[in-house]
C-alpha cells in the first residue's frame, strides 16, 4: 500500500493506494466519529463492490446505510442530492455518521457536498472507483454539483477524513472511462511535472492495457502532486498560479460538457479536447512551437482520448466560457502553458487568438 498525506494543518489526511483496499475497513475504523457510516454509490457500482464492502464493514463493527443514486452526469444535480437527504433523515443519521462516497466523480462530488451540507457538515470519507476519480477528484475537497448553465456551479470545499483508493477496482472499469481518467493524470505531467510527462510517453501502452504496478505509479504521482499544489492553494484563491492550474483544458472542456448537455461526453473527454485548445492558444502566443503540440495531441491520441472539441462554434464556446469560475471582474483567467510543464494563468489573450485555438481544435 502506498500512503501519502495531504497537509492541511488539523484537517489533514491520508491518501491510501493499493490492491484490496476495500476490504480493510480497519483502515476506515480510526476516522470514524462513531461506528455508522452512510455509504453512498450508485446503480452500475454497488452490485459489483457494495456488499463485500459492507461486509468488511460489519466484521469491525460499523453499521452501513447504502444510499444508491442513478448512474450518470446527468444525475450530479439537485435531485440526487435531495435522494440522499431524503435518506439521512429517514435513517435518523446525526451529526456522528461519516458520509462515505463509494464511486466514481460524480459520486465523491455529490457525496462530498451533501456532506459539507448535512446538519451543517458531516465527516465525509472518499472510496473513489474510476481512475479519474483516484487521481484527481477525491483529492483536494471540491464537492458539489452541475447547474443547467454550468458545470460545478453549485458545491462547497469540504474536505475527506481519508481518501482509500483500491487499485483493483479499476479491473472493471470500461475503456472509455480509463480513457477519459488519463486526460488529468496527462495534465500534471503538462502542468508542472515535466519528468512525468516524459514517464508517461514511455509508458502509456502499459496504462492503457492496465498494467497494476504502472497504474498504481502514476496514480501516486498524480496525488502527489495535487496534494502539493491543494496544500499551498486550498480555496484557489491565489492570484497568480496555484490551485487554477489543475484546471488547464477544464474551461473549454465544461463549455463542451455544458453545451452538449451533460453525460454526452465524458469529463476527461472534454478536458483533453480543452486542452488542445489550450495547447494551442499557448502556440498562437508563442510560447509552445508546433513540436509541443503535436507532442501533446499524441500522447492523448494514445490514451484514447479526442483531440478535437465538439463543434458548438465558437461564439457559443465563447458564451459558455464566460460563465466559468476563472472569470473575475469579467476577465477570463485561462490556465495556458508558458512552456511544457509550466502552466501559468492568462488573462490577456486576445478574443481573437482564442477563437482561432477554438476553431482549429474543434470538429467542423
Ligand atoms: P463517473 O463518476 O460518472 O464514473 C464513470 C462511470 O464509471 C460511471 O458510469 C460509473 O458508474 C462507472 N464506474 C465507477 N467505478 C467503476 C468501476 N470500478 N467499474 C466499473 N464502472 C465503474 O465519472 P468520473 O470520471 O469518475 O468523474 C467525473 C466527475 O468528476 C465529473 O462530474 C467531474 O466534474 C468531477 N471532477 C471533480 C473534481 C473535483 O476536484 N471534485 C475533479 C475532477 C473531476
Ligand atoms: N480538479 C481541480 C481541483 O481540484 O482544483
Amino acid at each position: 500500500m502506498r500512503r501519502l498525506n495531504l497537509a492541511l494543518g488539523e484537517r489533514s489526511y491520508p491518501i491510501l493506494i493499493g490492491g484490496g483496499l476495500l476490504t480493510r475497513a480497519d483502515l476506515i475504523l480510526p476516522y470514524l466519529r462513531a461506528p455508522r457510516v452512510a455509504l453512498v454509490s450508485n446503480e452500475t457500482v454497488a452490485p459489483l463492490y457494495l456488499k463485500g464492502h459492507v461486509e468488511a464493514l460489519e466484521k469491525v463493527g460499523i453499521g452501513a446505510t447504502p444510499i444508491i443514486l442513478p448512474d450518470g452526469e446527468a444525475y450530479k444535480n439537485w435531485e440526487s442530492l435531495n435522494l440522499i437527504y431524503d435518506s439521512l433523515l429517514a435513517e435518523r443519521c446525526d451529526r456522528s455518521t461519516t458520509i462515505v462516497a463509494l464511486g466514481g466523480g460524480v459520486i465523491g462530488d455529490l457525496a462530498g457536498f451533501a456532506a459539507a451540507t448535512y446538519q451543517r457538515g458531516v465527516p465525509f470519507i472518499q472510496i473513489p472507483t474510476t481512475l479519474l476519480s483516484q487521481v484527481d477528484s477525491s483529492v483536494g475537497g471540491k464537492t458539489g454539483i452541475n447547474h443547467p448553465r454550468g458545470k460545478n456551479m453549485i458545491g462547497a470545499f469540504w474536505q475527506p477524513k481519508l481518501v482509500l483508493a483500491d487499485t483493483d477496482t479499476l479491473k472493471t472499469l470500461p475503456d472509455r472511462e480509463l480513457s477519459s481518467g488519463m486526460a488529468e493524470v496527462i495534465k500534471y505531467g503538462l502542468i508542472r511535472d515535466l519528468p512525468f510527462l516524459d514517464w508517461l510517453e514511455a509508458n502509456m501502452e502499459s496504462l492503457m492495457a492496465r498494467d497494476g504496478a504502472a497504474l498504481a505509479y502514476a496514480i501516486e504521482r498524480s496525488c502527489a502532486n495535487k496534494a502539493e499544489v491543494v496544500a499551498a492553494d486550498e480555496y484557489e484563491t491565489a492570484s497568480e498560479g496555484g490551485r487554477a492550474l489543475l484546471n488547464l483544458g477544464h474551461t473549454f472542456g465544461h463549455a463542451i460538457e455544458t453545451g452538449l448537455g451533460y453525460g454526452q461526453w465524458l469529463h476527461g473527454e472534454a478536458v483533453a479536447a480543452g486542452t488542445m485548445m489550450a495547447v494551442d492558444l499557448s502556440r498562437r502566443l508563442g510560447w509552445l512551437t508546433a513540436a509541443d503540440r503535436n507532442r501533446v495531441s499524441a500522447l492523448l491520441q494514445r490514451a484514447g482520448l479526442p483531440v478535437k472539441g465538439a463543434d458548438l462554434g465558437a461564439a457559443r464556446y465563447l458564451d459558455l466560457m464566460s460563465h466559468d469560475k476563472k472569470v473575475v471582474a469579467g476577465s477570463l483567467r485561462l490556465i495556458l502553458l508558458k512552456s511544457m510543464g509550466n502552466a501559468v494563468t492568462y488573462a490577456d489573450a486576445p478574443r481573437e487568438e482564442i477563437i482561432a485555438a477554438i476553431e482549429s481544435s474543434s470538429r467542423g
